[in-house]
């Protein structure tokens, strides 16, 4: 069954969820992964309204939506009124007349939230400067696949402390699992979530920012980084390239990690800039895995939020 709790629900944070809703979301992704579970959202309608580029988040919303027995509409800003300025709280509000959960990808986190604010439907933080918790269900769904548990294993986050940084350090903190970011200086994650991941992990996992990246791979059972300019900051690509080399998962920095350790990526990857051909490709790389779970992850966020009902 759907997690009930989530009935109605956003998504805007990984911190909107409980440990418990977590456990049991990665729980229900698992078994739709089998196919034990056939559920149905018949006749209901998701948006996509995304300010960026997206292949792996808008297909496999998509793609999850029409599993369920549901539909999707792609409201891409350059063909709706979104991108000739039609104010959010217009936008909202009309949207919510229209459909039964809404997908957002745009830069600032308040713009999603006056979104959730002004539409009454669910809304679901499909990527925003400050998060990215749809990735992070898939992230923690594949590392379960891998060590059968989550609670006690330790992620180690190198690069740039962007949104994949914010929503790790809530993800992990929520699952028990110890969780370090290695960032140069001036591109830590978001202090206010650093904080908040302290309060959730509490005395049951460790939570460390650091800007040495060998000290945080130390006996890591996941090794997990992301572009060095996430979009947006493409003018900045350049400049960020000599200040982030040393925060490369290559060979080296994965021998220090525990020999049992996997290797993730959110995509798309920048080889051998943040991550190594030899590494994105190796035996300890389960990057592929970790895409297509955002499929059975979204799916399972989807029946949960919409009260999807089991096959008869
Ligand atoms: N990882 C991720 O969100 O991929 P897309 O940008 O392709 O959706």
């Amino acid at each position: 069954m759907s997690v009930a709790s989530l009935k109605g629900r956003d998504l805007l944070s990984m911190a909107d969820l409980s440990a418990e809703e977590l456990q049991e979301l990665l729980a229900l992704a698992a078994e739709l992964k089998a196919g034990k579970l056939p559920l149905r959202c018949q006749d209901k309608v998701l948006g996509l309204l995304f300010s960026k580029a997206s292949t792996r988040t808008r297909v496999s919303f998509s793609v999850a939506m029409f599993q369920l027995g549901g539909q999707v509409l792609d409201l891409n800003a350059s063909v709706t009124q979104v991108g000739r300025g039609e104010p959010t709280v217009d936008t909202a509000r009309v949207l919510d007349r229209y459909l039964d959960v809404l997908a957002i990808r745009t830069f600032e986190q308040q713009e999603l939230e006056t979104f959730a604010h002004y539409a009454q439907i669910p809304v679901i933080n499909a990527l925003t400067d400050l998060e990215h918790p749809c990735q992070v269900l898939a992230d923690l769904q594949t590392i379960q696949e891998e060590f059968g548990q989550l609670s006690g294993l330790t992620l180690t986050y190198v690069g740039d402390g962007n949104n994949m940084a914010n929503s790790l350090l809530l993800g992990c903190a929520l699952s028990g699992m110890n969780v370090r970011i290695a960032a140069p200086v001036n591109f830590e994650p978001d202090p206010a979530i650093v904080q908040q991941a302290k309060t959730i992990a509490g005395d049951r996992s460790e939570v460390l920012v650091t800007q040495d990246p060998e000290l945080a791979a130390k006996g890591a059972q996941v090794l997990y980084t992301d572009v060095w300019a996430s979009m947006g900051q493409e003018n900045e690509a350049e400049s960020r390239m000599p200040i982030f080399q040393p925060y490369q998962v290559n060979d080296q920095l994965l021998s220090l990690a525990d020999p049992k350790a996997i290797v993730l990526h959110c995509l798309p990857a920048h080889r051998g800039e943040e991550i190594t051909d030899a590494v994105l490709e190796g035996p300890q790389s389960r990057v592929w895995d970790e895409a297509e779970n955002r499929l059975h992850a979204q799916k399972a966020l989807l029946a949960s939020i919409l009260g999807a009902t089991p096959l008869s």
